[in-house]
């Protein structure tokens, strides 16, 4: 098995200790970036859920708060159930917290939407009426969860997802008040193809277009997807006529956005999914650590000129950069096919441009977190004539498996790929953020080494860039 001691993360948001899973009430309020979390406070696997909290100035490093919400009432406290995934608004200065309350009774879940405020943004109430909304409507069922609200001229809106035979959907709502919510029309739904079950749906405007994102179940690996389209606010519908992949890895999941004061649109993402995760035993590992899962880096999405979102890092994290390493205008020979990138750490950054001459069957990559022996590689590597983008972690350690696989969008004979590595989480964008990658792996301390490696001929590394980064904890 993977070996014994984990490293927590140096530059990722996590817990305290125990399990986080989705990001929840994204707002900048009062001063702070705030980040809820769904969170067990009890224990490294999913339990009764509760809202984790806390508060950054800069989205770099973090302060953590108390937990924001608890199960307490009727609608919400239950060991299966509890305070599920939601978002936050500002009205009047006062933090209005909108959640799915959960609970089980026989073999029936009940899922209801509910607020909670607070005036200092530390320490919440729930609202007494609760819940404000109830019941699904019939467009949909029981799985009626994780409402996304927003301001839109005047009246505020909310996105619920939900299902009905087998087809996800995003219910939306109105309201004038945040207490008292009208159901206006299924605002988007699967033809079948695109998920049973859409989990955290978010809306939003970019640009002069409409982003509906959202998690899908049962798309098998893709687990987060954008529609890019145009909204209809006079019938509450919104209409697609693109669609990708928000992230391509086998570990993100539940991305939740909001504008910052700057006017960014950030994401962040759980850098975990459940595939392996288990649910109500002690298993996965980092658990025998006492924690379980992070978020992703701070991503800020824009509308690329080809009409899909780009991605790219926030500009902040370069705070952390420490010791760099540079490299320009090599070209590599096929002799000298092993350049060892002079960073050590398993905390790194990478930024690195590639040309090449030919579209032979030439590849080349990265061997990441290698440990000295040579035992322990994880791979990304490039197929010139694939046009594909692997990330092999069948060596990375004793526990993951699978070979993750991007087709890339290749329009010249050059890729970009810029790398952040953080113990046992690596993310991976592309071609100034066309395309996004994040997966998880689990070697030892010691698998500290990177190599870039190249088969064939003609390659030239335009510049590449290595620093350590930082701890912010
Ligand atoms: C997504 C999700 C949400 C739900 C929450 C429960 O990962 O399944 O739909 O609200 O997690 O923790």
């Amino acid at each position: 098995g993977a070996s014994g001691v984990f490293l927590r993360l140096k530059y990722h948001f996590m817990a305290p200790a125990y399990w986080i899973n989705d990001p929840n009430g994204l707002i900048f309020y009062k001063g702070y970036y705030h980040l809820f979390y769904q969170h067990f406070p009890y224990g490294s696997t999913w339990g009764s859920m509760h809202w984790g909290h806390a508060r950054s100035k800069d989205l770099v490093s973090w302060e953590h708060l108390p937990v924001a919400l608890a199960p307490s009432e009727e609608y919400d406290l239950d060991e299966c159930g509890g305070c599920f995934s939601g978002s936050a608004v500002e009205h009047d200065g006062v933090l209005y917290l909108i959640y799915t309350g959960t609970i089980i009774r026989g073999d029936k879940v009940i899922q209801s939407q509910c607020l909670a405020m607070s005036d200092d943004g530390i320490v919440f109430k729930k609202y007494e009426r609760n819940p404000v909304i109830p019941a699904p409507p019939a467009e949909g069922s029981n799985d009626f969860r994780d409402p996304k609200v927003w301001r839109h001229n005047g009246k505020w809106y909310m996105v619920v997802g939900s299902c009905k035979d087998g087809k996800g959907k995003a219910l939306l709502y109105s309201s004038e008040d945040l207490r008292n919510w009208s159901y206006i029309n299924v605002l988007a739904e699967s033809d079948g193809s695109l998920g049973s079950m859409w989990e955290c749906p978010d809306l939003f405007s970019l640009g002069d277009k409409h982003v509906l994102m959202f998690s899908p179940m049962g798309m098998g690996e893709k687990k987060t997807i954008y529609l890019i389209g145009d909204m209809n606010y006079d019938i509450g519908r919104f209409t697609w006529d693109r669609m990708g992949e928000v992230d391509c890895g086998f570990e993100y999941y539940a991305p939740q956005s909001f504008v910052d004061p700057q006017g960014r649109r950030i994401i962040i993402g759980w850098s975990n999914a459940w595939d392996w995760m288990p649910w109500f035993q002690s298993f996965g590992p980092t658990s025998e650590n006492n924690w379980c899962g992070a978020m992703s880096i701070p991503r800020q999405i824009s509308l690329g000129s080809n009409g899909y979102l780009l991605f790219s890092s926030i500009e902040e994290l370069k705070s952390l950069r420490t010791n760099h390493f540079r490299l320009t205008d090599l070209n590599v020979h096929p002799c000298q096919s092993v350049i060892p990138v002079h960073v050590r750490g398993t905390s790194i950054e990478i930024l690195v441009e590639i040309q090449w001459a030919s579209e032979m069957l030439d590849s080349f990559g990265f061997q990441l977190r290698c440990s000295p022996d040579g035992e322990q590689k994880t791979t990304l590597e490039y197929t010139i004539a694939r046009q594909e983008l692997i990330f092999d972690r069948t060596h990375s350690d004793g526990f993951s498996s699978g070979v993750c696989k991007m087709k890339i969008n290749q329009m010249d004979q050059s890729l970009k790929l810029h790398i952040f590595v953080d113990t046992c989480c690596v993310e991976v964008f592309v071609n100034d953020g066309e395309q996004v990658m994040s997966n998880n792996i689990y070697p030892s301390i010691e698998a500290d080494g990177i190599e870039f490696f190249c088969n064939g001929s003609d390659i030239r590394i335009v510049s590449l860039d290595a620093w350590n980064l930082r701890s912010i904890w």
